[in-house]
C-alpha cells in the first residue's frame, strides 16, 4: 500500500535555540536559505507524499505562510524580471496539500502525533521530525516506506551512535536481519547513562501502521511526564511487529547548535555557486582557529 500522508509534528517551543525561536518558529531556521521544514516536506515529496498534517501550536503560523502563495511578493518581483525567484515562490505554493492541527497542551511527542489520528485516518502513514535531516539518493522516508512494503510491519530509521550518546535517543533492541535490519524487542526512550540496550538510536523518521493508533491514545505519560511515541513503538514492536532498519545516506542532527552549522555547511557545499567560497572560509576558519590555540 502506498503511503500518501506525513505528520510533522511542529509544536515545540524550540528552547535550545533561543534567543532567535522566541518569535521565530524553529522549524523556519534556515539551512543556507532553505527553512529546515521546507527540506523535509521535500524529502517526504519526493518519497510520494501527497499529504502533510503539520501539529503546530502557538506561534507557529508563519510556516503556513510560507507555504502558502504571496501574491504582493510575486508580483513585485514579476516586476523587477526575477522570474526563476517567482516560479520558485509558485512551485512552493504547489508543493503539497497541507492540513495544520492543533496540539493545545505540550503533552509529549507521541500526544503530538496523536492529535494527528483524524486527519490521517485509517491507513499506514509516515512520521518526520524536523530535526533530523537527511541527505540521501532515495530519500529516507522512501527507504522506510520500501522496508513496509516488504514485510507489511511499520519502519522505524536507526543509527548506531557514539559510545556515550544513548541517552539523547530512544534507543532499540532486537534480533538482527539481512540488510542492516533489525526486529525490535524492545525500545527505551533516553536511557539513563551506561542503561542503553544497544547504540542503536531512533532517527526522526517513522513509518507507521493504523495500528499504532489506540496503542497512542492508550499511552501513559513516560520520560519526562509526557506521552512518548517510543513507548506506543515498543507496545507495537510487542503486539504487531517493528522493523528498525539504517538509511543510506547522511544524517543531520540540526536540533542543536553545531549540528545546525555542520548542516548548513554541508548544504552550501552541494551548491555549484557557494562551493569554492565555502571552501575558502573553512580554510579561512580553521587557520584562525590553530593559530589562537
Ligand atoms: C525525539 C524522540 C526520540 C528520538 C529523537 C530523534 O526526541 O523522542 O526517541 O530518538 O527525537 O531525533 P527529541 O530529540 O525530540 O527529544
Amino acid at each position: 500500500m502506498r503511503i500518501r500522508k506525513a505528520v510533522i509534528p511542529a509544536a515545540g517551543l524550540g528552547t535550545r535555540f533561543l534567543p532567535v525561536t522566541k518569535a521565530v518558529p524553529k522549524e523556519l531556521l534556515p539551512i543556507v536559505d532553505v527553512p529546515t521544514i521546507q527540506l523535509v516536506i521535500e524529502e517526504a515529496v519526493a518519497a510520494g507524499i501527497e499529504e502533510i498534517v503539520l501539529v503546530t501550536g502557538r506561534g507557529k503560523g508563519a510556516i503556513e505562510d510560507h507555504f502558502d502563495h504571496a501574491f504582493e511578493l510575486e508580483r513585485t518581483l514579476a516586476d523587477r524580471g526575477k522570474t526563476e525567484m517567482v516560479e520558485e515562490l509558485r512551485r512552493l505554493a504547489r508543493l503539497v496539500r497541507l492540513v495544520s492541527v492543533r496540539q493545545k497542551e505540550p503533552l509529549g511527542l507521541g500526544h503530538a502525533v496523536l492529535c494527528a489520528r483524524a486527519a490521517i485516518g485509517n491507513e499506514p502513514f509516515a512520521v518526520l521530525l524536523g530535526d533530523d535531516l537527511y541527505d540521501a539518493v532515495r530519500p529516507a522516508i522512501g527507504q522506510l516506506a520500501d522496508v513496509t512494503r516488504e514485510t507489511g510491519l511499520g519502519a522505524i530509521a536507526v543509527i548506531e551512535v557514539a559510545p556515550g550518546q544513548e541517552h539523547r535517543y530512544g534507543v532499540i533492541a532486537g534480533e538482527s536481519l539481512p540488510g542492516g535490519r533489525v526486529r525490535v524487542r524492545q525500545m527505551v526512550e533516553k536511557p539513563a547513562p551506561g542503561t542503553a540496550p544497544s547504540r542503536l538510536a531512533v532517527v526522526g523518521r517513522y513509518v507507521l501502521p493504523p495500528e499504532i493508533w489506540p496503542i497512542l491514545a492508550a499511552t501513559r505519560p513516560g520520560k519526562g511526564g509526557e506521552i512518548q511515541l517510543t513507548d506506543a513503538l515498543a507496545e507495537l514492536a510487542r503486539t504487531h511487529g517493528l522493523i528498525a532498519t539504517t538509511i543510506d545516506g547522511e544524517r543531520h542532527d540540526a536540533g542543536d547548535q553545531l549540528g545546525w552549522l555542520r548542516a548548513n555547511l554541508a548544504w552550501a557545499l552541494k551548491r555549484p555557486e557557494l562551493r569554492d567560497g565555502v571552501r575558502a572560509l573553512c580554510d579561512e576558519m580553521s587557520a584562525r582557529a590553530g593559530s589562537s590555540d
